[in-house]
């Protein structure tokens, strides 16, 4: 054997075992797009220290787990979560237990207190402190928590490792300032920073290059991107990147411009769907949630939205069950949903989040009314979405393909422009081809249809 090729042998044979070596983090992300995008950056920062990603929560030296508190729901699954990872630590004592996200940044050194197998508890404002906090208790086990600067500060430079091939999330903006009165966010997620624009630039482009097809800019509020132009102007320039697909959420309804209309209008790559929570359809419970606009200039908007951009999918956020909201409220938002026709909306029953003005309010509605309210709403709304799907039937839909369905690798799924989830039958289109599809069948909650050439 020649010496060069007993080199190549050495060196497979020492990359081989370094790759054994490797050590392991399982990462388990609740909530929103917000920490889907936070926990891809924390992977990143912790491959730096040597950490690949598993599924196996037996091989795991790392367990990191970045959590949600919007609803008391949210909570409860982090707890159950957090108990079952005793006895893993029990069997492997060298495993390292870290809480990030929202209900760290809220509970802080209550979680240890209550769940003392945990290593360390990270606030939001410090998630990119991560890889140095993993370190340090490598060296040295001890308790650590940090959730002293909840408004910290963006780091500008970042590699995360992405989830997925096709869609991913870019984070324009960080944290909210309106503090709707039901709402935790403003409080563990801190004030709005906005990133520079050359950075999300910068970002969106490694995404292109990586292979995404499809880009989610993200911000609690982006109408109030504030980076140094308009959430429009950025909006556009984006869409200049060559990304095939460009969406972008939240939305606030307070704010949403004539001009960002105009861009999304104009634009080429930019999706004909904006998700604009409304979250009640009522003045009186709108004024109490602190939203800022009234029925009227909601359904204005819509208008204005509905005239300027053909075609446009509106989505929505709705809470049932708010403080003092009466039958005569419910029925108003009844009329409401059938008066604006959302092709979907995401419906939640109210949480009390201590330390929100509403969870001080009185008139608190008692469970059983919630789930009536709830299921009536869902009823309504379910309607609506069937009878806009159904309007789709016989039409040809722009559709990005995503992969195999869950339950049948011969049916494949993707998404129309306006975010619908259409299945067709596979033939040989791969994830992130952009294909033509004739819908032939209406559901719900999706949409059936047939490959055109
Ligand atoms: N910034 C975004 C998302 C906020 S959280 C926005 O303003 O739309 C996502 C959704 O959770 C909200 O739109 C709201 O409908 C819901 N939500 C927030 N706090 C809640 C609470 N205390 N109880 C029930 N739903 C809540
Ligand atoms: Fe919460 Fe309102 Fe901010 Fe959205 S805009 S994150 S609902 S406070
Ligand atoms: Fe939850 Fe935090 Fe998002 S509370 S909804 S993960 S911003």
């Amino acid at each position: 054997m020649s010496i060069t090729s007993q080199k190549i042998l050495f060196l497979a044979a020492q990359h081989d075992t370094m790759r054994r070596m490797k050590k392991k983090l399982k990462i388990l992300t609740y909530g929103c797009q917000m920490n889907v995008a936070d926990s891809e950056r924390m992977s990143g920062l912790l491959q730096q220290i040597g950490y690949t990603l598993t599924d196996d929560f037996d091989a795991a030296d790392l367990i990191l787990i970045n959590t949600c508190c919007v609803r008391a729901t949210a909570e409860d699954k982090v707890f159950g979560q957090i108990g079952r990872f005793k006895a893993l630590k029990r069997i492997k004592p060298s495993l390292i237990i870290g809480v990030a996200g929202c209900m760290a940044q809220k509970e802080g050194a209550n979680l240890i207190k209550r769940a003392p197998h945990v290593d360390f508890v990270l606030g939001t404002g410090q998630s990119s402190e991560v890889a140095r906090v993993v370190k340090s208790l490598e060296r040295e086990r001890k308790h650590f928590v940090d959730v002293s600067n909840v408004s910290g500060d963006i780091p500008a430079e970042v590699f995360p490792i992405r989830n997925g091939q096709v869609s991913t999330f870019v984070p324009i903006m960080y944290g909210c300032n309106n503090f709707c009165t039901y709402c935790i966010v403003p409080y563990v997620r801190g004030r709005e920073r906005s990133r520079k624009p050359e950075e999300i630039f910068a970002e969106v482009n490694q995404a292109v290059a990586e292979g995404f097809k499809e880009i989610t800019l993200l911000g609690q509020n982006v109408n109030s991107y504030a980076g140094g132009m308009t959430f429009a102007e950025l909006l556009s320039a984006v869409d200049k990147l060559g990304v095939e697909r460009l969406r972008f959420m939240t939305s606030h309804p307070k704010d949403l411009s004539d001009e960002l209309i105009a861009a999304i209008a104009n634009g080429q790559h930019i999706c004909e769907h904006i998700h604009l929570p409304v979250q009640y359809g009522s003045d009186k419970i709108l004024r109490r949630m602190n939203r800022v606009y009234t029925v009227e200039k909601y359904l204005r908007l819509v208008e204005k939205i509905r005239a300027a951009i053909p075609n446009v999918s509106l989505t929505t956020d709705l809470i049932v069950g708010f403080p003092g909201e009466t039958d005569a409220d419910f029925t108003e938002t009844l009329e409401f949903l059938r008066a604006v026709k959302f092709d979907a909306a995401f419906t939640f029953i109210y949480s009390k989040r201590s330390g929100t003005p509403a969870a001080t309010f009185e008139n608190q509605i008692d469970d059983e009314t919630k789930h009536r309210r709830l299921d009536l709403l869902m009823k309504v709304q379910n309607e609506i979405s069937l009878a806009k799907n159904l309007a789709l039937v016989n039409s040809i839909e722009e559709v990005l393909v995503e992969g195999a369905s869950k339950t049948d690798e011969k049916i494949f799924t993707g998404r129309t422009r306006s975010n619908k989830l259409v299945l067709f039958a596979h033939g040989d289109e791969c994830a992130g081809d952009l294909i033509r599809v004739k819908i032939t069948q209406a559901q719900t909650f999706l949409v059936k249809g047939e490959v055109v050439d």
